[in-house]
């Protein structure tokens, strides 16, 4: 029996592929994540992330240039401090002369048609590593405080909002942080500063090639009484209603494709704008694959990315940014 419906109509061609395409991908939406050390002339490749590189501030204005170039309207910063800057409540974290403060006031000035996001996190800053700060019980054993955290990371906010970031995102995972963060930078006068807030961040295994970049892993320990459970899906949905009855302007899903589920629960849920993070094991994991020559390396991105949009994710930071955005002005995605 010859078939009725025939959706094979609409794919005859790459033309009429291309008009009845629902989702599409536009350099507008993304967001490159960039990593700063000191020093000077340093441009030096992330051993697990391969074409990713830290940069010290002058390098990185002269990197900006080339991601503006490319039509990428964003950048996310994390800083690298000197080993010697690592104190345990992480203080370097809000230090107008740490590199972060550096390397947003180089950018307004070199590039200031770059919009600067600057992730707020302790872990870069302390020396145990957590994004938080220990408090000893009396049993002896340590536990991340929440509220001794909230106030330090309401700091280096506004110390970032200060040098000149147009948004702050903090990724800590304490609780209240969001209200924090806003009461500090109205106070002020930076009302006008929006919060992406990593709201639904998972403590994932995909984390591991950043932690390496960014000298960050927990020194004792794991990230899992803050970072929420992968079994979560809920609770996730909770921690975006907080985070927006406390003020946060857009929200983030992160890691992002083993979590489609949660991008497109929380798109469904919220009018806000939706970012989510195609993160570091993600990257390397298929980079790792386009090496071997088991994946096609532009085929998979493009597949990769779409999928991250099409789960509902309006903004996608990316590893992956400079070549997407490449494909998508030659069409190609
Ligand atoms: C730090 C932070 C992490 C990432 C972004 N901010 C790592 C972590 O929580 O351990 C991960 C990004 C990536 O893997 O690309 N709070
Ligand atoms: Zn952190």
């Amino acid at each position: 029996m010859a078939p009725y419906l025939r959706p094979r109509r609409l794919r005859e061609n790459a033309v009429i592929r291309r008009m009845v395409r629902q989702t599409r991908l536009s350099a507008d939406q993304l967001i490159y994540p960039m990593f700063v050390v000191e020093g000077q002339g340093v441009r030096e490749e992330i051993g697990a992330m391969p074409a990713q590189y830290r940069f010290s501030v002058d390098s990185f204005a002269e990197e900006l240039r080339s991601v503006r170039d490319a039509g990428i309207p964003a950048v996310i910063l994390f800083g690298i401090p000197a080993s010697e800057a690592k104190d345990s409540v992480g203080s370097a974290s809000y230090d107008p002369n740490g590199v972060v403060c550096r390397a947003l006031r180089s950018a307004r000035k070199e590039v200031p048609e770059i919009l600067l996001l600057a992730d707020v996190c302790l872990c870069e800053y302390t020396d145990h590593g957590h994004c938080g700060i220990p408090v000893q019980d009396p049993d002896g054993r340590f536990r991340i405080d929440n509220d001794s955290s909230l106030q330090i990371l309401a700091k280096a906010a506004v110390a970032y909002a200060e040098a000149g970031a147009h948004i702050v995102a903090p990724s800590d995972m304490m609780d209240g942080r969001v209200a924090a963060i806003r009461e500090a930078l109205d106070e002020k006068k930076m009302e006008t500063v929006p919060i992406l807030s990593y709201a639904a961040k998972y403590a994932s295994a995909y984390y591991g090639p950043f932690r390496e970049a960014a000298e960050s892993a927990p020194k004792f320990g794991d990230r899992k009484s803050y970072q929420m459970d992968p079994a979560n899906a809920r609770e996730a949905l909770q921690e975006v209603a907080i985070d927006l009855e406390e003020g946060a302007d857009m929200v983030m899903v992160k890691p992002a494709l083993p979590y489609l589920d949660i991008i497109r629960q929380v798109r469904d849920m919220v009018d806000v704008p939706l970012a989510a993070y195609n993160v570091s094991g993600e990257y390397s994991a298929l980079c790792a694959a386009f090496e071997k020559g088991w994946l096609n390396r532009p085929a998979t991105i493009r597949e990769t990315l779409l999928s991250i949009h099409r789960a509902g994710a309006d903004l996608i930071l990316t590893y992956f940014a400079k070549e997407a955005a490449e494909m998508i002005r030659k069409g190609e995605m």
